[in-house]
């Protein structure tokens, strides 16, 4: 490797599969391309997408608290300018000019792309300052797809995902880059197998141990010197302690909120 620009640090992180961010605000409904999207919690299901200010989506958004993920096959690339060239702000009902339809969420009403391969409903529940994007955290209330996606996997024979590489550069014409991954090899890696399989067996006695210690504590400073104790046991760092607590916590208590809606 050698040393590049960080100006094309984006370009490095790419290909990428962008979703469509969709939302609604009083009537109006839109939607842009995001490249800049991951989850970031599975439970509570959480999805985070980085929209600067300028996007029209962003408003949308940020107003209406609701919004969609779309992913979107390669045979609609032909739909991407007005997707991730042009605003709804300067050309109202993009998506239907684009020729694409709109449907609703069934359990958020979010607007969605009739034509997208999958669509997920996401509840507005934090915006965090990045730099020059926010990065909105949705979490998951509904997820749809196509008939592509079957036993709990896509059929890649069917689904192309369209994805993106970025755009030229001038001097000359600006092009983004589309493409599909057709005729990309699959290979099947077991996780952690052979040797690494009783590591990961002990992560798991570790990570329930800590959680029944964080139960039966009864505040912090006793579940950081009951996980404290834990870790010497094991022959691990004990200074670690404050860390697993966190993330004990976090998880127990997105249980007790399971338990809190079931009820
Ligand atoms: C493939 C692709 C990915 C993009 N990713 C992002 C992104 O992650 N965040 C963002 O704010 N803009 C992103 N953009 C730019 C917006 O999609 C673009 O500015 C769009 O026209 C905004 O539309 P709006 O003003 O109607 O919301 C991307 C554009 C493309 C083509």
């Amino acid at each position: 490797m050698r040393r590049i620009g960080l100006e094309v640090l984006e370009r490095v992180l790419y290909p990428v599969i962008p979703v469509v961010v969709t939302a609604e605000h009083q009537g109006r409904v839109g939607g842009m391309f995001a490249a800049w999207w991951m989850q970031a919690s599975f439970t509570p299901p959480i999805l985070a997408v980085a929209i600067a200010p300028e996007r029209y989506t962003y408003k949308l958004v940020r107003e209406s608290g609701v919004f969609a993920f779309n992913l979107l096959d390669f045979k609609l690339v032909d739909k991407a300018p007005f997707l991730g060239d042009v605003s709804e702000r300067l050309l109202p009902g993009k998506i239907r000019e684009a020729g694409l339809n709109i449907m609703r969420g069934e359990v958020l009403g979010a607007p969605l792309i009739a034509e997208a391969s999958a669509a997920v409903e996401l509840e507005l529940v934090k915006v965090v300052e990045a730099g020059d994007h926010d990065v909105f955290l949705g979490e998951a209330k509904a997820v749809y797809t196509v008939d592509d996606f079957r036993g709990g996997m896509w059929s890649l024979e069917t689904y192309r995902p369209l994805m993106y590489l970025g755009r030229t550069r001038r001097p000359g014409p600006v092009y983004r880059v589309y493409l599909t991954p057709r005729g990309w090899e699959k290979r099947e890696i077991e996780f952690a197998g052979g040797k690494l399989k009783p590591l990961a067996e002990k992560r798991v006695r570790l990570i329930s141990r800590v959680e029944e210690a964080v139960k039966a504590s009864s505040n912090m400073e006793e579940a950081v010197d009951a996980v404290r104790r834990i870790l010497y046991e094991e022959g691990l760092d004990p200074s670690d302690a404050e860390y697993l607590v966190e993330d004990a916590l976090r998880r127990v208590k997105s249980y007790r909120r399971e338990g809190q809606s079931r009820s």
